[in-house]
């Protein structure tokens, strides 16, 4: 499977390229701020020029001349223009700070009842996204991917279990950070399909910059299928499965892999690290920086400290063999 497909226009993350009502706020705000701000610094340039013109004309004509020598009517007529200009910068930024304040009134409103709830922990260095639902065996724990519908509103609810993250996804909505010991929520609503990719926007230490967060955007019945397919638990491996595959299910449960690890309708129920029940469902590893392929698993699993140094998990000794029936039963994990 390859990796999540970038946004169509061909840009991976970018808050002007908006694909929800949120951004569109936040991006209407960013031009409006750019375009005075240009105006602005084009009428200041202007005027300096202006000044420095006439300043040199003044002097080839009347020599230096202090300021206040200068007869009052003039003095005064070069006093106008810097009381205009002041007035003029205070009703700008009033309006600025006017048009900011509505945009984050409307970024704050309380979103539908229907809305879709998701907890997002994030850990060093990735991210534990639980669907939630008033029936417990309906919820659904998996990682670093957000299927969310077009369309409807997502309430995410931010913890953290270390320190302090924040989640950044730029076509979705503006950032929020995720604090210890207490909740902050993040409403989005993606309103066209697609792959957008998001990313710890706080410092949290080494692998800060390898926290990434993909959010998929689906139509609600694909978003469906997705969310009954994850509510199951893994594919079952009986007498009549692949050879190899069962062999890989015993290096897995005889490896340390299940201290730190769920794999659902296992005894591996380690919650360290990321649920590993539908792991072949997701396009990516390593918190979405690294294409699901076999090759970046099989090095992930040898040697997980080289691409993502600092990361909690240890390598894992195995031989071509058991390594190579490891991924196979990994492969079942859709
Ligand atoms: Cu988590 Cu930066």
């Amino acid at each position: 499977m390859a990796a999540p497909e970038p946004l169509a226009t061909g840009a991976v993350q970018d808050a002007l390229v908006t694909a929800g009502p949120h951004a569109s706020r936040i991006a209407d705000l960013w031009w409006l701020f750019f375009t005075v701000c240009a105006i602005v610094f084009a009428l200041v340039v202007g005027a300096v020029a202006i000044a420095v013109a006439r300043g040199l004309r003044a002097r080839r004509r009347d020599g230096d001349v202090p300021l206040v020598d200068e007869p009052p009517a003039r003095a005064r007529r070069i006093a106008l223009p810097i009381v205009v200009s002041v007035a003029a910068s205070a009703v700008t930024v009033l309006a600025l700070l006017v048009a900011s304040v509505l945009t984050g009134r409307a970024l704050a409103e309380v979103p539908s009842k229907d809305a879709l709830s998701v907890v997002v922990v994030g850990h060093r260095w990735w991210w534990e996204l639980t669907y939630q639902d008033p029936n417990p065996s309906k919820r659904v724990t998996t990682a670093n991917e957000l299927h969310v519908p077009v369309g409807r509103t997502v309430v995410l609810q931010l913890e953290s279990r270390d320190v302090i993250h924040s989640l950044w996804i730029p076509s979705l909505n503006g950032k929020r950070d995720l604090i210890p010991g207490h909740q902050t929520f993040l409403t989005i609503r993606a309103d066209r399909p697609g792959a957008y990719r998001a990313q710890c926007a706080e410092f949290c230490g080494y692998q800060h910059a390898n926290m990434a967060l993909w959010v998929i955007a689906e139509p609600p019945e694909a978003f469906t299928a997705w969310l009954d397919g994850q509510r199951q638990p893994a594919a079952a491996i009986t007498d009549a499965t692949d050879a190899r595959v069962r062999r890989g299910r015993d290096v897995f449960l005889s490896s340390p892999c299940p201290m730190c690890h769920t794999v659902g309708g296992t005894e591996a129920l380690g919650a360290t690290g990321p649920s590993l029940t539908h792991l072949a469902s997701r396009a990516t590893i390593a918190a979405g920086t690294l294409p699901r392929t076999p090759g970046h698993l099989a090095a992930w699993i040898l040697d997980p400290q080289t691409p993502k140094p600092g990361n909690a998990m240890p390598p894992i000794a195995l031989t071509g063999e058991d390594l190579d029936a490891l991924l196979a039963y990994l492969e079942t994990l859709k």
